[in-house]
């Protein structure tokens, strides 16, 4: 496919057209190599059959790179004074990754988690409360990105004082394009002594937090470490503010983009949390799982693939592919909610699912009910995504509407 050589799969040109190009790779080349100048060649797995068989299958598309080779996990490893923070589940594999898993479900329960709605719906209210007085709003920077955030804090148990501080090492984590390397790591240094102190505080005297919970799960005698626990901590942090702030963002665009749908959620919340799952179909902020890497030598979709080459399974691809979904074009919030991939598949299956789904009810649902008239300040086309790669999500979306 001479065409699909030449993109840039994190251009502002490629996302505002995402699904258009990944609508032509399904259909011409739905296991395709992507060899941009000066950069490592990447496998793109398009089709929804291919992108679950990825995800499902650990023994042949591994995520921890040490499967390849201890020089290959130094290769991708980056650099190594912050590495210990990247030691967490989502990447290892097998009984590594189930140790983790099984730890981390002890404490991060649907009980906890459902606990937490009340209070989602409070900083919802307070956010647009600062706000609302003006009838103009940046959803992303002003209600998306704070809204998961303290929520996440709240969660952890971060105390109140600290949430600037940890507000601002979250966003250097997660988005680390534009930082020089010892920026970040001085923020890494600052964000694992607080955590590790944190952790310490609740060891000696544990509150009704995840990290009081983290602190004392345990399984035959097994615990987590203190350095296992500060990953784990980070790895929540990143799986679980820009995923869910930038699926707010698209959310509300889309429903922008629907005005009818958007005055039929209005009219009948009871209706969103149906609709949550369409929308997650529709454009979920997670574009591409994490990447996988090849540890044999294998066929997918009639390609060669060779031992320790680089594999996305692009799930937003795989979300619109029709055999998923019928029309899988057409945003139908009505729909019974056709399966998708938004929260990915298989040993790896998102953690904060059923928190996710929680806060983009709410935060749709308390948006249309505060918001009459909400529309999108500027034209739908002069929104851009953010360049977080494998993440898609607004930059910001400026919104207005009629205060009384
Ligand atoms: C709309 C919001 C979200 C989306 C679309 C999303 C999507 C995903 C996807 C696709 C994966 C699998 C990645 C892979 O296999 O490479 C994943 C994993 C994960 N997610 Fe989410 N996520 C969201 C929100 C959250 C939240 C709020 C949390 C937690 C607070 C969270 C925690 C995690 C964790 C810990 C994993 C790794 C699980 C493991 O390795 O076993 N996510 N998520």
């Amino acid at each position: 496919m001479a065409y699909a050589c030449t993109l840039d799969f994190n251009s502002d040109a490629f996302r505002s057209a995402a699904y258009q190009h990944y609508a032509t790779l399904r259909e011409a080349a739905p296991v395709f190599l992507s060899q941009p100048p000066g950069q490592l060649p990447i496998w793109y797995v398009t089709g929804a059959q291919d992108v679950e068989t990825v995800l499902l299958d650990s023994e042949r598309f591994a995520r921890d790179p040490a499967r390849i080779s201890p020089q290959f996990a130094a290769m991708m490893g980056g650099d190594q004074s912050i590495a210990f923070l990247n030691d967490h589940m989502l990447n290892r594999d097998g009984e590594r990754h189930r140790r983790l898993r099984r730890l981390v479900n002890k404490a991060f329960t649907l009980k906890a988690v459902n606990a937490m709605r009340p209070r989602i719906e409070q900083i919802a209210e307070r956010l647009l409360d600062q706000a609302g007085p003006s009838g103009h709003l940046d959803v992303v920077s002003q209600y998306a990105f704070p809204l998961s955030i303290i929520v996440i804090a709240e969660l952890l148990g971060v105390p109140a004082q600290d949430r600037d501080d940890f507000r601002r090492w979250s966003q250097l984590i997660v988005q680390q394009v534009g930082h020089d390397l010892s920026e970040l790591q001085r923020c890494y240094a600052e964000f694992a002594s607080y955590m590790l102190a944190l952790i310490e505080q609740r060891r000696a005297a544990p509150t009704d937090d995840l990290v009081s919970a983290l602190v004392q799960v345990e399984e035959d005698g097994n615990v987590l470490s203190s350095s296992e626990l500060c990953s784990m901590i980070a790895l929540l942090i990143v799986a679980g503010h820009e995923t869910a702030a930038s699926m707010i963002g698209n959310a509300v665009y889309l429903l922008l983009r629907h005005p009818h749908t958007l005055i039929q959620l209005r009219d009948s919340p009871d209706s969103m949390a149906n609709a949550v799952e369409e929308l997650l179909r529709y454009d979920s902020s997670v574009e591409r799982a994490m990447v996988r890497f090849v540890t044999q030598d294998t066929e997918l979709g009639g390609q060669r693939l060779q031992r320790g080459q680089l594999l996305m399974a692009v799930v937003g691809s795989a979300n619109r592919d029709p055999a998923l979904c019928a029309q899988p074009d057409i945003l139908d919030v009505a729909r019974p909610a056709c399966p998708h991939l938004a929260f990915g598949k298989g040993a790896h299956y998102c953690l904060g699912a059923s928190l996710a789904r929680q806060e983009l009810e709410i935060a749709l649902n308390t948006l249309l009910r505060r918001c009459p008239g909400l529309q999108l300040e500027g034209t739908p086309e002069s929104v851009r995504w953010r360049y977080v790669p494998n993440f898609r999500g607004p930059q910001a979306l400026p919104v207005r509407w009629s205060v009384a």
